[in-house]
């Protein structure tokens, strides 16, 4: 939990929203004479303020028990469930939440506890294993709030730090062979940045590529399509290139073998041969295309970088730089297919768009150039009222020293 901590502290998850005072529970029709709350006062404020008690379920509705009682014996009577395992949490939870004909008003799905079943959690769960998770270790037993609710565990921005509560204990992961250290590589990743720093909720958390309730490794014949599933683009250009059917057989690594899983990495485009020679040796015609590649890349960023400056040098001049900005939209619009388009590892394809982006790019370096002619011929033009000015200071400076200059030679001769 260490590596977790941080991020509590920094307040990027607020998981421990505090419960709030009793006078701001609402009361919901649950008097003095419903003798649960009479005597589960802390139980009370937490169940009232979560989802169930908004939709009108009770204590007794998971309890059992016989809730006018205001004695213990009595309360805790009949079909009393008082300490559930973890198997009987979860089809307690099922009752409701595996019934598409009490979950179909509220839109909500149904396949919880049959997902739980796919994944590893669950089968450690059928074989009571109670390190295994069930529906209350993710979601709370009595503060069960919406996913879309921003203090709940399942909200996108906190459901890292809910897997990391188990997925970085040593002891219990070190149980089961695993590693400890996906959310420390998540937060940090292209991914981790893109959601925690920007709040951008199109980029995955954990589910994103493991499911929730079916969270599982994806196999190395599925990752392509994991990854695809949001990087559309890409994954069609890498398809169609001749790692496409190498991946989908499970013969290469595919998207993993450049990008990495949890530390998603952003590839630098003056590492992309680089990454051939990982697998292919150098001087093979597959490293070679890689050098090509990525000359085409480094060019087209270069281009771009060059464009970015020229227009800030019009812009200094004081022109006009809207039609650049324009083009310079264009190039970065090319550019950004050039990243997708390089998965197809084809090079007439990158060509086509590279000559995009040098055309736009030019066009704005040729602008740029005008201006600085302007500017010379501006200077020029200046030149000759430059002479003009010195010819009159000139001229001054002379007619100044001769009034000054000593009378002739009649003063002499005085
Ligand atoms: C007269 C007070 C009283 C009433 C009424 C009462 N309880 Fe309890 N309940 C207790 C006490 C005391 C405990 C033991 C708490 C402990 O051990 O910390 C307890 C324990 C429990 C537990 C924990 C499991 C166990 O058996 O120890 C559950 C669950 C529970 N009560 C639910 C309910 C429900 C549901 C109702 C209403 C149907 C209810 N209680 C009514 C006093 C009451
Ligand atoms: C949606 C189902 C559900 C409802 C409704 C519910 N509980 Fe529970 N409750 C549980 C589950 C599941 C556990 C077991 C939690 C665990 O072991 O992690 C539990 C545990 C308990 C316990 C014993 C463990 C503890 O946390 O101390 C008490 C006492 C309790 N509930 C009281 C109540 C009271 C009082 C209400 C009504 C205000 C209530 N519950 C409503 C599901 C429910
Ligand atoms: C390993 C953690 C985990 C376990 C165990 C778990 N859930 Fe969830 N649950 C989640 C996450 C995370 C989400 C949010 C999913 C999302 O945003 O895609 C979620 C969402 C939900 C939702 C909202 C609708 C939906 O399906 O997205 C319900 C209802 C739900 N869970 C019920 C359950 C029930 C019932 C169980 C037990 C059978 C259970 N969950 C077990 C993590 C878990
Ligand atoms: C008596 C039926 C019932 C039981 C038992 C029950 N639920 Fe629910 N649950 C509901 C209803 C009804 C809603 C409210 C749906 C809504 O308003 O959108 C709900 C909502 C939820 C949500 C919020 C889903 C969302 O909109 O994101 C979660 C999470 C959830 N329940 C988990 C659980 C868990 C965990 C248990 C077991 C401890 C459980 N439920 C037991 C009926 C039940
Ligand atoms: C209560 C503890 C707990 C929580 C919370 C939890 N896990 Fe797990 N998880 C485990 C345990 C224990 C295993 C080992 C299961 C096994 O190998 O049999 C596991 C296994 C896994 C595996 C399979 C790894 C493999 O190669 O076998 C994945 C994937 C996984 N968890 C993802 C998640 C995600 C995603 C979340 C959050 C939504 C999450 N877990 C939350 C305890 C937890
Ligand atoms: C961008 C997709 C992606 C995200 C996001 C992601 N994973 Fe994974 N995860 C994978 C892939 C792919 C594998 C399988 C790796 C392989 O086959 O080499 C994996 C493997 C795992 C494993 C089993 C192997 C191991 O590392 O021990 C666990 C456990 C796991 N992930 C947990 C998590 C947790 C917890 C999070 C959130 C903090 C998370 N993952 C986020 C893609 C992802
Ligand atoms: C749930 C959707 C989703 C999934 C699944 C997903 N990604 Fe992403 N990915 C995003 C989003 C959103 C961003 C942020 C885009 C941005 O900021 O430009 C992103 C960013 C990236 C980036 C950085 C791009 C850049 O230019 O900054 C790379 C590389 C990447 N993902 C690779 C992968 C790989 C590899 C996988 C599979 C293991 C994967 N993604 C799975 C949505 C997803
Ligand atoms: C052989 C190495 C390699 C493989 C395999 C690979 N990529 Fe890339 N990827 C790169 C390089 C290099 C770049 C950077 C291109 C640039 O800088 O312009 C990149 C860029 C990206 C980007 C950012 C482009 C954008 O849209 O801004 C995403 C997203 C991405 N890759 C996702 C994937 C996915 C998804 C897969 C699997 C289908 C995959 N990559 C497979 C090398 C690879
Ligand atoms: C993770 C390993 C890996 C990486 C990284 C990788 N490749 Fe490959 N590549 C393969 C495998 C495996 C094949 C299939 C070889 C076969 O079937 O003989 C392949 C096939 C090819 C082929 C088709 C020709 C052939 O021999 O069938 C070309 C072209 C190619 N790669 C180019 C590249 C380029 C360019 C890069 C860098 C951008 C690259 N590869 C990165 C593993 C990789």
């Amino acid at each position: 939990m260490t590596l977790v901590r941080p991020w509590i502290a920094l307040g990027v998850v607020g998981m421990a929203a505090a419960l709030p005072a009793d006078a701001q529970v609402p009361a919901l029709g649950m008097d003095s004479s419903y003798g649960c709350t009479v005597c589960h006062a802390e139980h009370r404020r937490a169940f009232f303020t979560g989802v169930h008690a908004e939709r009108g379920i009770r204590c007794h509705d998971c309890h059992g028990g016989n809730p006018t009682a205001l004695e213990r014996p009595a309360a805790h009577t009949g079909r009393f469930l008082g300490h559930p395992t973890k198997r009987q949490i979860a089809t307690l939870c099922a009752s409701c939440h595996s019934d598409p004909d009490r979950m179909r008003q509220y839109g909500l799905p149904t396949g919880q506890l049959a997902e739980l079943h796919t994944s590893r959690h669950g089968q450690l769960l059928e074989r009571g294993n109670p390190d295994a998770p069930t529906c209350t270790d993710c979601h709370e037993s009595h503060l069960i709030r919406r996913t879309t609710d921003a203090r709940s565990n399942t909200h996108p921005l906190n459901i890292p730090v809910l897997c990391a509560r188990c997925h970085t204990d040593r002891t219990l992961m070190g149980k089961y062979g695993l590693r400890t250290n996906e959310f420390a590589e998540f937060a940090a990743s292209a991914h981790g940045v893109a959601l925690f720093q920007q709040e951008n909720f199109a980029a995955p958390t954990c589910v994103g590529c493991h499911g929730s309730h079916s969270a599982l490794p994806p196999g190395l014949t599925q990752v392509t399509d994991v990854c695809g599933h949001c990087h559309t683009l890409v994954r069609d250009a890498f398809a169609r290139g001749p790692h496409g059917p190498v991946a989908a057989r499970g013969a290469m690594q595919g998207c993993l073998a450049c990008h990495g899983n949890h530390a998603t990495v952003v590839v630098p485009s003056d590492s992309l041969a680089e990454t051939c020679t990982r697998c292919h040796a150098a001087g093979t015609a597959q490293a070679t295309l890689g050098v090509q590649l990525e000359e085409r890349l480094v060019r087209a960023e270069g281009e771009l970088h060059e464009a970015e400056a020229a227009i800030a040098s019009l812009v200094r001049a004081g022109r006009d730089v809207v039609d650049a900005r324009l083009r310079l939209r264009t190039a970065r619009t090319a550019y950004l297919q050039i990243a997708q388009v390089e998965h197809s590892l084809d090079l007439d394809a990158l060509d086509d768009l590279g000559l995009v982006v040098a055309t736009a790019t030019q066009a704005i370096g040729a602008a740029e150039e005008s201006a600085l002619e302007q500017r010379w011929e501006h200077k020029l033009l200046l030149v000759p009222v430059w002479f003009l000015a010195l010819a009159v200071v000139v001229l001054a400076w002379f007619r100044l020293s001769e009034a000054q200059r000593p009378a002739g030679p009649e003063g002499r001769s005085r």
